[in-house]
């Protein structure tokens, strides 16, 4: 049986430790981190993601302004909220839900989000930085992973790598950092061949192509630890990963369950990267 890497447990302690170094400022007189959350419509999965990451503010004592727009809200309007945002002494991060309803412009919103707010790490600039190695605000879902993978003792360095998908918010910046802490790593995506055999080479794989049990043992090795990001609902209104879980889980040495894996880390890093964003904002050192 394969060690169960537990993001709802880990994801807990990280907002724990949040939580009492934000009570130990709230002590000493400082203010509390702020987040703004914008969503504009009413999707009901981006609804579920809001509410949950406005529970996550108030567990770790943050400052949260939740701003829900009309779905029909213009471009120029959602504009002038984050300005407004981006000139609020005490919003340290803006998060602007994706997607955005057709007729607005995600990039703008993106790129008119301050990038010492971008809490999403999404910004042209933050990416910029990630691909060069310098500090700055990183995508929250690899972030989470890094973070599962540290506090498991699972050290990367010299093992092979592989990433199933090739998007800006998980695959290649997944990739980035696995190769920062010096693993080999491969991007594969749907055009990719011989997709089985490299996989089953893997040390570490990880698997964002949001496709229902498509990875089965055909594409595993018994040494292997999995990280499955992908949150899909299958017909019956089932919540699985990418995973065969049943069948894989018992044949790889660990793996991430879907739900209950990567999807609360990335919830906990989001809560971490606005406390990194409020430490930067008042000169406090981040050790
Ligand atoms: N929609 C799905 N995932 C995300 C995310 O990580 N950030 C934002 N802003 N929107 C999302």
């Amino acid at each position: 049986m394969a060690i169960r890497i537990d993001g709802r447990e880990l994801s807990k302690k990280v907002k724990e430790r949040i939580k009492a170094e934000v009570e130990e400022l709230v002590k000493s007189g400082k203010r509390a981190p702020g987040l703004a959350v914008i969503q504009i419509g009413e999707d009901p999965a981006s609804s579920i993601y809001v509410r949950n990451k406005e529970r996550a503010c108030e567990q770790c004592g943050f400052v949260s302004w939740k701003k829900t727009l009309a779905e029909d809200t213009s471009q120029e309007e959602l504009l002038a909220l984050v300005e407004e945002f981006n000139n609020n002494p005490d919003c340290d991060g803006i998060l602007c839900q994706l997607p955005l309803p057709e007729g607005l412009d995600e990039n703008l919103v993106i790129e008119t989000i301050r990038p010492d707010k971008d809490v999403d790490g999404f910004h042209p600039i933050n990416a910029g930085k990630l691909l060069l190695g310098l500090p700055t605000l990183e995508p929250c879902t690899p972030y989470g992973i890094m973070e599962m993978l540290h506090e498991y003792g699972i050290d990367v360095a010299g093992k092979n790598a592989v990433v199933l998908g090739r998007s800006n918010i998980v695959g290649k910046p997944i990739a980035l950092m696995l190769l920062r802490e010096h693993a080999t790593v491969t991007i594969c995506h749907s055009r990719t061949k011989n997709l089985e055999q490299i996989c089953r080479e893997a040390d570490i794989l990880v698997t964002a192509m949001g496709r229902a049990d498509m990875v089965d043992l055909k594409y595993t090795n018994p040494d292997q630890i999995i990280i499955d990001v992908s949150i899909n609902r299958k017909d019956d209104g089932k919540v699985v990963g990418d995973v065969l879980y049943s069948e894989v889980e018992p044949k790889v040495q660990a793996i991430t369950p879907v739900p209950g894996g990567v999807g609360p880390m990335t919830i906990a890093m989001l809560m971490q990267n606005t406390l990194n964003a409020y430490k930067r904002h008042e000169g406090i050192s981040e050790e």
